[in-house]
């Protein structure tokens, strides 16, 4: 069986950064398929050979010592480049033969990959359709699409129908790279594969739990896209609600696509959708200092590059337990976080007063970049009568697992070859995590309701989330990664 990967928007940052990097390593470790060709279009005249070597310079900036030009060339024999315009049909018939030619009389698994703007993924799709490039009587047909999907769930709607007027369900997959992380899937594991947690994992013993994903990075040279995207499209609807629905969803009978999605969708189900003065209690939203002066950004923006917001998931297992996420840019440190807060231990003994709290045990996952989980639990303190301190259990996977980490593109294209859709979102996951974010983002825009907070670069956003946290009587684990000597 051949193996076609038809990339469009062959040009762009993201084939360049981080599509071919990927399918590079891939190669170089043996693991792709190994009749597997990539080819590139987009408007920008390249012959094969130039691609090539645009792309070859990339991957040995982007890979440093895990390039190698001998490996490069092996790979680079199989790539392509077909110039074309996403706007016009002839251009899709024209790649359709190119792929003949390519692959041969064989059948074919193709993987047509939209790493374009999103603005272009409705003509594409047609045009895919059109020149009869979804048919699958040669062989699976698979379409990858980039976020955004939708900027709200309206347009969210529109581009799934327009997609599905052309691909199957089962044919489409929607890539959101955190579900590529190893961490990521590894909080399956931790949940499902082992029997400790699953007794402990409820509303009897969390008292809350914290998802951060804090970046040190300001916009840099992104404003014009993301002036008009901010942090909840450009973190929460996606990212951020993966990792919760990871954290918060029933165990699937097996590890299968629709399985695993369907008790993620009905996590989505459950969190309670909030009306406008919700909003205004239940969320903080915050702008570094000097955003305005990013290109591309707006003098006068109103968009928020910081937000933390208190969700309910209105089921048995999580009825009471308050889901607070958060995330921003121009933070203190890079950081992906989980923190699962559990309820303070009943009764004191320790102390003579017996009121006196006790810090309660927690369990810190943390997705990136110090891979790892700590469980912190009170310990006494030798030689010192009945005093405690909290200490902590600290699993790291750089000091078990040998090797790097790979990066969160490689197992999702592997996937998408093999047909594997279990770490892809579904058009009903996407949808629901709109209806969540709609109100939220329509209610700033209406009633301006919680202002919009400046914090300084370099902070964990407005001291107002500091405050908004404390008044529930919590407190955010403002905790910077340790990077030790195993990384
Ligand atoms: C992207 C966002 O989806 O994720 C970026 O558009 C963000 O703004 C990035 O920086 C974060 O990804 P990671 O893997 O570095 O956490």
């Amino acid at each position: 069986m051949h193996y076609s990967i038809i990339i469009f928007g062959a040009s762009g940052d993201l084939t360049r950064r981080k599509l071919i990097p990927a399918l590079y390593r891939l190669h170089s470790q043996d693991r792709l398929p190994p009749d597997t060709n990539i080819v590139g279009f987009s408007r920008t005249e390249f012959t094969n050979e130039a691609w090539r070597d645009h792309l070859a310079k990339s991957a040995e900036e982007f890979l440093g010592p895990l390039f190698s030009q001998q490996s490069w060339d092996a790979f680079a024999s199989s790539v392509y480049y077909h110039p074309g315009d996403i706007g016009n049909l002839e251009d899709f018939r024209s790649i359709a033969e190119q792929l003949k030619k390519i692959e041969g009389e064989d059948s074919s698994t193709r993987v047509y990959y939209l790493a374009t703007a999103p603005r272009f993924f409705l003509p594409a799709v047609a045009h895919l359709g059109e020149a009869g490039l979804a048919d699958e009587t040669r062989g699976p047909r698979r379409l990858v699409l980039e976020k955004p999907i939708g900027r709200d769930l309206q347009s969210a709607e529109e581009l799934n129908r327009a997609v599905a007027a052309v691909f199957a369900e089962y044919q489409v997959f929607r890539i959101d790279h955190y579900l590529g992380k190893e961490t990521v899937q590894n909080l399956l594991v931790l949940r499902f594969a082992n029997t400790i947690f699953e007794p402990v994992w409820n509303r009897n013993y969390i008292d809350h739990v914290q998802i951060t994903v804090a970046e040190e990075v300001a916009v840099g040279h992104r404003g014009g896209y993301y002036d008009r995207a901010g942090v909840v499209r450009d973190m929460f609807q996606n990212h951020i609600m993966q990792l919760m629905m990871v954290i918060a969803m029933e165990a699937p009978v097996r590890f299968e696509a629709d399985l695993v999605r369907n008790e993620k969708v009905k996590v989505l189900e459950a969190v309670r959708v909030m009306d406008s003065k919700d909003v205004a209690e239940r969320t903080i939203r915050g702008q570094y200092d000097g955003y305005r002066s990013e290109p591309d950004v707006a003098a006068d923006s109103q968009t928020a590059t910081f937000a933390a917001m208190h969700l309910n998931i209105d089921n048995w297992r999580w009825q009471g337990v308050p889901f607070y996420l958060r995330s921003g840019k121009a933070m203190s440190c890079r950081t992906t976080q989980i923190v699962v807060q559990f309820r303070e231990p009943p009764h004191s003994m320790f102390h003579p007063d017996h009121t006196t709290s006790i810090d309660s045990n927690r369990l810190v996952v943390q997705i990136q970049p110090a891979e790892g989980i700590q469980l912190h639990f009170q310990t006494k303190v030798p030689d010192h009568d009945m005093k405690l301190r909290m200490t902590e259990l600290d699993f790291q996977f750089a000091r078990e697992f040998a090797g790097k980490m790979p990066e969160a593109y490689q197992p999702l294209l592997l996937d998408a070859l093999e047909g594997d859709a279990s770490l892809f979102a579904r058009n009903d996951e996407v949808e629901h995590s709109w209806k969540i974010i709609d109100p939220i983002l329509r209610a700033w825009e209406e009633t301006g309701e919680p202002p919009l907070y400046i914090y300084e670069p370099g902070v964990w956003g407005p001291p107002e989330s500091t405050e908004w946290m404390l008044k529930s009587g919590r407190e955010w684990f403002d905790s910077c990664p340790v990077l030790g000597e195993h990384k």
